[in-house]
C-alpha cells in the first residue's frame, strides 16, 4: 500500500501574474477553498498518510497556512465560533500530515521530486501536482488500486488535441491491459506535433518508483533547460520498468493558467 505522497510547489506561476507576484497559486481560492486543499482532500480519501511538500522560502506562505495556531486559538476563544473551530481542525488534521522539503531554485519538476528523496521510505510513492485538479472521481486512489494489481509505476493519461501536444508530455502506449489502462513504450516532453507519437498526454497524478531518485541525481536539463521528470521516467522506461498509462475518469480542471483557473471555480460550483 502506498502511504506517501509528494507534491511540487516550488514554480514561480509566471502564468498567474499579477495574481502570483505576492500570492501562492497552490492558495488561491478555488470556489472558496484554495486549491490546495482539493489536492490534500484526494489524498487523504486515497488513503495517503504523510504528504511531502516542497516549497521555495519566496512561498513560505503555504507553511504558514498550515502553522497559524496562535491566531486560530485566539479567534476561538474569544468568539467560539463554531465555523472557524471546525476550520482550525481540518487544518490541524492537515498539518499534522505535512512535512516541507526546500528548493530554492525553480530548476524543474525532476529537481524538486529529488529533493524529497530522503523522505521516501516505501518502494513507490505518490506524486500529485497540484495545478492540476481532478473532479467528480478521485484519480489517485483508481491509480493506486491499478498499482496494487500490477505492482507498477501509473501515470494519468488523458486525450488532447493534436493541435496541443507540445505543451504536454506525450506517450507512445504499448500492450492494452483493458479499456482504460495502457503499458507505456516511451514518453516525451513537450514533442512538436510532428514527433508527437500519440495525442495521449501525461497529467499530474503519478505513481512513481524509488529507483527514480538515482536516475534523477545524473540527469541533465531537458527542454528549456529545466529537469523534467518525464525525462527520468523516459530512462526508466528504457530500463524496462514497467509504467501503465491510466486514463482517469472525473474531469480535468488546468488551474495554472488564467483561463483555466477562473474555469475551474465556475465547473466546481456546479457540482
Ligand atoms: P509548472 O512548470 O507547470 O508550473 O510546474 P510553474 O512553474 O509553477 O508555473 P508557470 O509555468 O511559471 O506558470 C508544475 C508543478 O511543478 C512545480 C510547480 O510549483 C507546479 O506545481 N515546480 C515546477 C516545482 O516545484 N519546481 C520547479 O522547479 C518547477
Amino acid at each position: 500500500m502506498i502511504k506517501q505522497a509528494i507534491i511540487p510547489l516550488a514554480g514561480l506561476g509566471t502564468r498567474l501574474l499579477p495574481l502570483t507576484s505576492v500570492f501562492a497559486k497552490e492558495l488561491l481560492p478555488i470556489n472558496g477553498k484554495p486549491g490546495i486543499e482539493y489536492i490534500l482532500d484526494e489524498c487523504i480519501d486515497a488513503g495517503i498518510e504523510e504528504v511531502v511538500f516542497i516549497i521555495s522560502k519566496k512561498k513560505l506562505m503555504i507553511k504558514n497556512y498550515f502553522y497559524k495556531d496562535s491566531f486560530y486559538k485566539k479567534i476561538i476563544k474569544k468568539k467560539k465560533d463554531p465555523r472557524v473551530i471546525k476550520e482550525y481542525k481540518k487544518i490541524l488534521k492537515y498539518k499534522k500530515m505535512i512535512k516541507f522539503v526546500y528548493q530554492n531554485k525553480p530548476l524543474g519538476t525532476g529537481d524538486a521530486v529529488l529533493k524529497t528523496k530522503k523522505y521516501i521510505k516505501d518502494k513507490f510513492f505518490l506524486m500529485l501536482l497540484p495545478d492540476d485538479l481532478i473532479i467528480k472521481h478521485n484519480c489517485s486512489k483508481s491509480m493506486m488500486r491499478i498499482h496494487n494489481r500490477h505492482k507498477s509505476s501509473i501515470m494519468a493519461s488523458m486525450n488532447v488535441s493534436r493541435k496541443t501536444v507540445s505543451r504536454w508530455g506525450i506517450y507512445k502506449l504499448g500492450k492494452k491491459i483493458n479499456k482504460t489502462n495502457y503499458f507505456v513504450n516511451d514518453v516525451i516532453e513537450k514533442p512538436s506535433a510532428s514527433k508527437a507519437p500519440s495525442n495521449k498526454a501525461v497529467i499530474g497524478r503519478y505513481i512513481l518508483p524509488k529507483t527514480i531518485f538515482s536516475k534523477l541525481s545524473k540527469q541533465k536539463p531537458g527542454k528549456g533547460g529545466e529537469i523534467h521528470i518525464t525525462d527520468a521516467i523516459q530512462s526508466l522506461i528504457k530500463e524496462n520498468e514497467k509504467f501503465i498509462a491510466h486514463n482517469f475518469a472525473g474531469k480535468y480542471l488546468d488551474c495554472g493558467s488564467m483561463q483555466g483557473y477562473i474555469n475551474s471555480t465556475v465547473e466546481i460550483s456546479k457540482i
